[in-house]
């Protein structure tokens, strides 16, 4: 095991373990941009609220696939659907389909609805009418990539895996973001929701007992020590 031993000149000694350092940091980045600490966080002039080493792995799995159809669950500003928006353009190829229940006062700002590989769908992710929307959005689509950031509770990420994955080809992700809640590593109490009803990182345990179709990418996940997706980058079998 990794162990940093900090030897304090009056005889302190503290040992703490390289994980523990990375689930501290973890928590203490989290709650920073919780905090909203300095300017607010955009990309291209739109708030985002993203892990910036999942973004570069997001990017990375982007170019290398690069997907028909990204199906985004959960967009608040669209900062993170203008990201994908433009990754997308980068590539040459491919359209989002972001779906927000738009319930808070904020939604899509207006540069994400007239980017021209945004498609837009107002609605809850697991809405059967909505459902049936995207599907029929997507129906010429062979590959995609899917991200899960919209409510972050089991039951609805359960059903959210559940409604999507069906459409998945053979090595394609699908990202369940926020399964750092209760207690992977932030502590429970950070989200009483999630500490009560279970959360996104249940969600993937209760998916994966009772269905066989996805294998974990640990190695993409932790190339930068810590991710807002752990055990959340599902591939595809
Ligand atoms: C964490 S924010 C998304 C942040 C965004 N993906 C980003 O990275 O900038 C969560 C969003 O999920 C949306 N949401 C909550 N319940 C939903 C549901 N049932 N279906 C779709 N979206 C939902 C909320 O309206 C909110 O905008």
């Amino acid at each position: 095991m990794n162990r940093f031993q900090l030897n304090q000149n009056r005889g302190l000694q503290v040992n703490i373990s390289q994980d523990e350092i990375i689930n501290v940091f973890h928590s203490i980045f989290y709650a920073s941009e919780n905090d909203h600490c300095g300017p607010p966080k955009l990309y291209n002039g739109v708030p985002i609220h993203k892990n910036p080493g999942d973004m570069f792995n997001y990017q990375q799995i982007l170019f290398t696939q690069k997907p028909d159809y990204i199906i985004e669950c959960g967009a608040f500003q669209g900062g993170s659907t203008m990201f994908f928006a433009d990754t997308l353009s980068l590539i040459g190829k491919g359209k989002i389909v972001s779906v927000d229940i738009c319930e808070r006062d904020e939604r899509w700002y207006p540069q994400v609805e007239e980017h021209d590989r945004t498609i837009l769908i107002p609605g809850s992710s697991v809405a059967p009418d909505i459902v049936s929307k995207v599907k029929d959005v997507v129906k010429d689509g062979k590959s995609f990539f899917i991200i899960l950031d919209s409510l972050h509770t089991q039951a609805h990420v359960l059903a959210e895996i559940e409604s999507y994955a069906p459409l998945m080809a053979t090595g394609n992700y699908m990202i369940v973001e926020d399964s750092n809640l209760n207690g992977h590593p932030l502590p429970p109490e950070w989200h009483k929701q999630t500490m009560e009803e279970g959360g996104p990182f249940e969600a993937v345990v209760e998916y994966m007992s009772k269905y066989n179709d996805f294998n974990i990418d640990t190695d993409m996940e932790n190339r930068f020590l810590f991710s807002y997706a752990p055990s959340g980058y599902l591939v595809k079998k």
